[in-house]
């Protein structure tokens, strides 16, 4: 590995303890405009918590202040709406792209045991080809076709397969004997969070994961549809980074509530 790859992936991969929490914020590529991400707006006071944003080029273009310290993981795929089928993705973002808008990593969906599993593979292998080309590490995202169970032997299978492919880094879902799945891939494995679930179960979620073995999260929904983003990035932050348990994290987030809470009242404010 080059430099300038294993320096990229210190942006994402926080050096001092080798995990990350990455933002994911790309939902509306293929879903229009997400509940949480209507107004992008609502997502700039987590992005200094995060290591990384996982976003496409337009939001990034639009809505993120270039001055951010927080490392930036684009979204390079693309094609169907959820209207459509899914997996017919493409690569839609050249890597003179990603280079220009100074990403430190380009991230793809791959659809093992969907139609166009083969296609998504195939792009996959070529993401990687250019990528490495300019020191750029690839994220495979292993999507889940409609009828797949999300099982460790299934999300064994797409890890290791986007791992044997070249990528640097995977995205899969947590699921039961998660440790199966981390000990079958030789690349880092960070987990989505998924449909919005009770901020206790999220955080568990987590805590399991990173327990297994995980190397951090690529989180969305789970946080910005939580009724504390803050508090619920800082407690994902306090799992993956600093080892606390779930219940530790959820006082985080409980605590982050209350001050917000209280700091809307003080200014007379409604919350909305
Ligand atoms: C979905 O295709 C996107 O790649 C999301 O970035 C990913 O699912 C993580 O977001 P969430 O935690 O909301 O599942």
């Amino acid at each position: 590995m080059d430099f300038g790859l294993k320096n990229r992936l210190s942006k994402i991969f926080n050096p001092k303890t080798g995990k990350t929490v990455m933002l994911a914020v790309d939902h509306g590529y293929f879903q229009g405009p997400t509940t949480g991400l209507r107004d992008m707006k609502n997502i700039t006071p987590l992005i200094p918590n995060a290591d990384c944003l996982f976003v496409t080029r337009g939001i990034l273009r639009n809505c993120i202040d270039p001055k951010t310290e927080t490392s930036i993981c684009l979204r390079v795929s693309g094609g169907p709406s959820i209207l459509g089928e899914l997996s017919n993705e493409d690569i839609i973002v050249s890597m003179e792209e990603a280079v220009r808008l100074n990403a430190s990593g380009v991230g793809m969906s791959i659809f093992v045991g969907a139609s166009n599993e083969d296609r998504t593979i195939s792009n996959l292998g070529q993401l990687v080809n250019e990528a490495e080309r300019y020191g750029m590490p690839v994220l495979a995202i292993t999507a889940v076709g409609k009828e797949m169970v999300r099982d460790a032997r299934y999300l064994g299978l797409a890890c290791r397969m986007a791992a044997e492919i070249g990528a640097h880094f995977v995205k899969t879902y947590y699921c039961d004997d998660f440790h199966k799945v981390v000990e079958g891939c030789p690349v880092p494995i960070v987990i989505a969070g998924g449909k919005k679930i009770p901020e206790m179960d999220a955080l568990l979620m987590t805590e399991n994961a990173i327990k297994a073995g995980a190397k951090g999260v690529d989180m969305g929904r789970n946080i910005f549809q939580s009724d504390s983003p803050i508090g619920m990035i800082k407690a994902v932050k306090a799992i993956v980074h600093k080892g606390a348990t779930a219940q530790e994290a959820y006082e985080i987030y409980q605590k982050s509530k209350k001050s917000s809470a209280v700091e809307i009242a003080d200014a007379g404010m409604e919350k909305v």
